[in-house]
């Protein structure tokens, strides 16, 4: 087993391809829409729980989209990624009251029609998701979390969210699809030595990968809740910007990394894969499938 870290750069250079491809999975999901028939008054404050929250990505999109007075609690292991809230708060210039870094002080982030105060708590989600307060929740949300977690794990989620009613959003999950073009005949073999690397335990149980998404509308289901999904793929144009040629980069190499780890023996054509994608990446166009999840408890 090991701890799945990620940086803080790397949250910061996905963040901008996250948020198009959340745009596009919001309109087919309806999301906005929905999300407000659930909101019980527009004079009640939205109590979110937002999981694994890296340094803020997801609060940083959907909060001008919930609008209105929100409570959130953001929870991650991680509390060097938590440290830096402040600092990617007012980057996004949404007039982030309080810029402590103790991380017993609450956070504000404002903008035009909606004003969320926020709390930050350093959790492990393997052993204290329970402890989250669910019942004094309206939504649980995370983005790009679902493909580290273990089939036993999804079910305690689903479990703890159906006890109180709670409605999910979970979002940016992969879902396996790399779509190169041009193409290259190693892509297959990497993607797939990718997907394995993927299912390793990541420290929530062996890792579902790719097959997360389906095993938890199946719970949710199960549990009563109705459910949506749409979509939302990264688009990732090596001629369209230097910042879309970067994020192709380093997708390549985490890509090239994970599948030498997976087969020792495709280690040399991997590198040479890495080489070839890599002196292409400036006319090359990926396209990485993901999937945004809605559930409703009927
Ligand atoms: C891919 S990042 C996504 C971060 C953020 N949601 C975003 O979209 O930018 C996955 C996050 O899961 C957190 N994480 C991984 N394992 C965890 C665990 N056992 N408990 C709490 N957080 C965990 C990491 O620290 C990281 O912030």
């Amino acid at each position: 087993m090991s701890t799945a870290t990620f940086s803080a750069d790397w949250l910061q250079q996905r963040e901008p391809f996250d948020a198009a491809a959340r745009g596009a999975a919001a309109e087919h999901l309806q999301l906005q829409s929905r999300l407000a028939a659930l909101h019980p008054s527009e004079t009640t404050p939205w109590r979110v729980i937002d999981l694994a929250c890296g340094t803020g990505a997801n609060l940083r999109w959907l909060a001008p989209r919930l609008g209105g007075a929100q409570q959130w609690l953001v929870v991650d292991h991680d509390a060097a990624l938590l440290h830096c809230w402040p600092e990617r708060l007012a980057a996004a210039g949404g007039a982030p009251v309080g810029s402590h870094s103790a991380l017993e002080q609450p956070l504000c982030f404002t903008g035009p029609g909606f004003d969320a105060s926020i709390a930050r708590q350093q959790l492990d989600l393997m052993t204290g998701l329970e402890t989250l307060p669910w019942h004094a929740a309206d939504l649980v949300t995370a983005s790009a979390l679902l493909d580290l977690v273990g089939t036993e794990w999804l079910h305690r989620l689903v479990a703890a969210c159906a006890a109180s009613r709670v409605a999910l959003l979970m979002s940016l999950n992969v879902d396996g699809r790399h779509v190169w073009t041009p193409e290259d005949p190693m892509d297959a073999t990497v993607g797939r030595l990718f997907g394995e690397h993927q299912r390793r335990d990541k420290g929530l149980g062996p890792a579902l990968g790719s097959g997360a998404v389906a095993a938890l509308q199946g719970a949710l289901e199960s549990a009563g809740y109705r459910v949506f999904s749409a979509a939302s793929d990264w688009w990732v144009d090596g001629a369209e910007s230097p910042q879309a040629r970067s994020l192709q980069r380093t997708l390549i190499d985490g890509m090239a990394v994970a599948a030498s780890e997976q087969s020792r023996a495709s280690a040399p054509s991997v590198r040479a894969w890495r080489r070839r994608r890599r002196a292409m990446a400036s006319e090359a166009h990926l396209r990485v499938g993901h999937l945004d999840l809605l559930a409703l408890p009927s």
